[in-house]
Formats: structure tokens, C-alpha cells, sequence
């Protein structure tokens, strides 16, 4: 099959471009404005040059570490992606089995397509559930109620999007609020037949998670999205994750953090680890690339506390350069959707493996035997000798 002939994400990205109609590959792929960020996020590894040592046993690798208190196989995870549904009718299941095959921590996202009793029910890895906090803390409240007795690992609180990110390719292709669709778009809809019917017939604008709260004031698909959007607080302060932590009492990331100065602030409020990131360049544009921030933030952090680097990792070898820099472990979020949308469940599994696989390629290559001796001298900027 082409999956098996994809040689990395990029070809996988290539297939999923094939295979859904433009507005939905768009939504996955774009960022927001100038996507600036987006492309930063990624050419920033390209920044940084591997080191290697040579004559090192490289005979067996360990590379398996811990993520929210619970053992992974990689320092790996996969990024919580709303809306998963409408690139394959598989949808969080898919996901949530191809992750487990590999031994790796999968993060749900509120705005997904599949209750999280659900999932957790269908997945016995590392489970994350990514939260908001709603103007109506009840619900906030009852979320990690929910996410106790479904035995969920850890919580990981978005904060990068207090209102939404301005992604002018789907104002362009009309997948606004409402919908707009262009000519243009419905043509693309028409000529994947396939995909349209599987997916309108899936009801992928369900949010199973939220909608028993929100059905009666909302009015139609769209719309519930927005509502939802319309009910994150944009008053929370450190204060809130103070409240948060006390909630949930285990491992909790603040997802969303940029400076040294963040980092510290959410531990001091009872969060157990960071998560660097821009939302993949899809919210505030111009924003340094994850990794860049790395070293600083552990720093600042001391050797302690996790830290997750999430966005624009397509390569095994980003994975290495981020934990030299002094990252726990990476999260990808596209990588896996292009996965997805290629192929399904085999899909994201494909993605999975090629990522694995470079990265122990790549520590090989370096001379590095295990993750823990991965230290800064491993990678050097460009143009430094
Ligand atoms: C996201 N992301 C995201 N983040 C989050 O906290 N909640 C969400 O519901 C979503 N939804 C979402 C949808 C889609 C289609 C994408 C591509 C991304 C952001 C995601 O968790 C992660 O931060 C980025 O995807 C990481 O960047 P890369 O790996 O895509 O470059």
C-alpha cells in the first residue's frame, strides 16, 4: 500500500493531502496569518547541529522514560487535536490504539470527537485529557471528576487560547462560523465522495464531551464549536491553576508556556510539568519555535520538573536535538493527524514507527546509548564551530 511505501511524514503528509477535500487538509496544515510561526517551529531544528561521539557501544538502546508518572516507551506523546473525526471516521480510537501499540501517552482534547470514558474504556496507555477552564467552573470541576473515575493519568491545561487564532486558509476555503464553502470547496467536497459521505454520516460535529451541557443554548453544528470556544474564560489567572491542581491533585501541564519565567510561575501554582508550546503557529504568530525556548526554561526549571517541547517535530532527529536541549520528551500533533487521514488507524501507526525509528537511528548515529546521556554538548547552533 502507499502507507507502507511512505518513507517519512512528509510523503505521509503528501497521501493526506491526496486523500481529504482542501478545507479539511488545510485546517490541519495552517496556521495562523503569516504562519510564521508555523514554518519557524520547524526550521528551527535545522537551527541546531548534532554533535556525534564516536565508539560508543550503541549494541542496545534504552529510550523509554516516564511521562505523567506513568512508564512510556519513547520520550514521545501525542498532542490533544480537536475535531478528529472528520479526518477519518477511526477517529481518537484509531489514534488511541496505534499510540498503545507503541507504548506511548496520547493526550484527548476537549474539543474531541470521543467521550472520554470512551477512550479510556478502548485504551490502557498513558492517558492525558486536555481541559480548559470554562467560565462555568462547574464544568471545569466536573471534568476532573469525570476524568478521576475514568482513571485518566494526568490533565494538561491549555492556556495559548483565550480567543482563536486568526487561520486565514479556513476563512479563505469559508470554514468559518457559519460555514461559507466557495465554489471552490465544494467542488473539492465533491471530488472526494468517499470521504464526504463516511464523514457528514459520522457526525463529526458531535462534542461528546461538553454538548450534554451546551445542547440547549446552542443552535447548529457550527455553532455548538463556537459556543464552546465562547465559553473558555479569558479571566484566568495563576490563581486558577492554583485552584486546577488542588482540584485534580496529580500530574497536571500548563500547555501553552513560552519564558523560563511561566515555567516557574506553574510550578509554584501545583503544576507538575510544562508544556512549551505556540499551538503549532495555529494562535499567536510570531512567537519563537519551541525548542529555541527549551534550554532556558530548564534552566530556570532546574533538573526537576517535565518538559514537554510540542510543535513542528517531523523528524526522530528533532526528538534527540529537543532532549539534549533538556526537554523530557516531544508531542506531535500533525504528524500523527497526517497518519490519520493517509490510512487510519495503520496510518497513524506508520507515522509512529518512522518517528521511532529515526530517533533510535539517530541516537545510534550519535553515539548516544541511552536518552539519559543526552546533554547539551550533543547539539551546537549552526555556525558555531
Ligand atoms: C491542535 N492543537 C490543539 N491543542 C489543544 O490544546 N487543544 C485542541 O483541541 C487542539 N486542536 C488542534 C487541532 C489541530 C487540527 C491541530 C493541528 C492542532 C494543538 C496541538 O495540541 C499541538 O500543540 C500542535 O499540533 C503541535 O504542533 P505540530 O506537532 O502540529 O507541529
Amino acid at each position: 500500500s502507499s502507507l507502507s511505501h511512505a518513507c517519512n511524514i512528509a510523503d505521509l503528509r503528501r497521501i493526506a493531502r491526496r486523500r481529504l477535500p482542501r478545507p479539511i487538509f488545510d485546517y490541519i496544515d495552517g496556521g495562523a496569518d503569516d504562519e510564521v510561526s508555523l514554518d519557524r517551529n520547524r526550521s528551527a531544528f535545522d537551527g541546531h547541529a548534532l554533535v556525534p561521539d564516536a565508539l560508543v557501544d550503541v549494541s542496545a538502546i534504552r529510550t523509554a522514560t516516564t511521562l505523567f508518572g506513568q512508564p512510556v516507551g519513547s520520550p514521545l506523546m501525542l498532542s490533544p487535536t480537536g475535531l478528529t473525526r472528520m479526518f477519518h471516521g477511526g477517529a481518537e480510537r484509531a489514534v488511541a490504539r496505534a499510540a498503545a501499540r507503541h507504548g506511548l501517552a496520547y493526550a484527548l482534547s476537549t474539543m474531541g470527537t470521543t467521550r472520554l470514558e470512551d477512550l479510556a474504556a478502548g485504551f490502557a496507555g498513558p492517558r492525558i485529557f486536555q481541559i480548559y477552564i470554562f467560565k462555568d467552573r462547574g464544568l471545569t470541576a466536573e471534568f476532573v471528576a469525570r476524568c478521576k473515575a475514568a482513571g485518566f493519568h494526568g490533565l494538561a491545561l491549555t492556556v495559548d487560547t483565550v480567543v482563536a487564532g486568526n487561520r486565514e486558509r479556513d476563512r479563505r476555503n469559508g470554514l468559518s462560523i457559519p460555514p461559507r464553502l466557495t465554489w471552490r470547496s465544494m467542488l473539492s467536497f465533491a471530488m472526494h465522495p468517499r470521504w464526504s459521505l463516511s464523514t457528514l454520516l459520522s457526525s463529526p460535529f458531535d462534542f461528546p464531551n461538553v454538548s450534554h451541557r451546551v445542547d440547549a443554548l446552542a443552535g447548529g453544528p457550527m455553532s455548538l464549536f463556537d459556543y464552546i470556544g465562547g465559553q473558555f474564560d479569558r479571566s484566568i489567572v495563576w490563581k486558577d491553576v492554583e485552584w486546577l491542581a488542588g482540584q485534580w491533585g496529580g500530574p497536571l501541564s500548563i500547555k501553552g508556556l513560552m519564558t523560563p519565567g511561566d515555567a516557574k510561575r506553574a510550578i509554584a501554582s501545583g503544576a507538575t510539568s510544562v508544556t512549551v508550546s505556540n499551538h503549532g503557529g495555529r494562535q499567536l504568530d510570531g512567537t519563537p519555535a519551541p525548542v529555541d525556548r527549551i534550554a532556558a526554561i530548564r534552566d530556570a526549571l532546574g533538573p526537576g520538573p517535565e518538559i514537554v517541547c510540542d510543535g513542528g517535530i517531523r523528524r526522530g532527529s528533532d526528538i534527540v536535538k529537543a532532549l539534549a536541549l533538556g526537554a523530557t520528551a516531544c508531542s506531535i500533533g500533525r504528524p500523527y493527524l497526517y497518519g490519520l487521514a493517509a490510512g487510519g488507524e495503520a496510518g497513524v501507526d506508520r507515522a509512529l514507527t518512522l518517528l521511532v525509528e529515526e530517533f533510535e537511528r539517530c541516537l545510534a548515529l550519535l553515539g548516544v546509548n541511552d536518552i539519559a546521556a543526552l546533554e547539551p554538548r550533543h547539539v551546537r547552533p549552526c555556525g558555531v564551530k
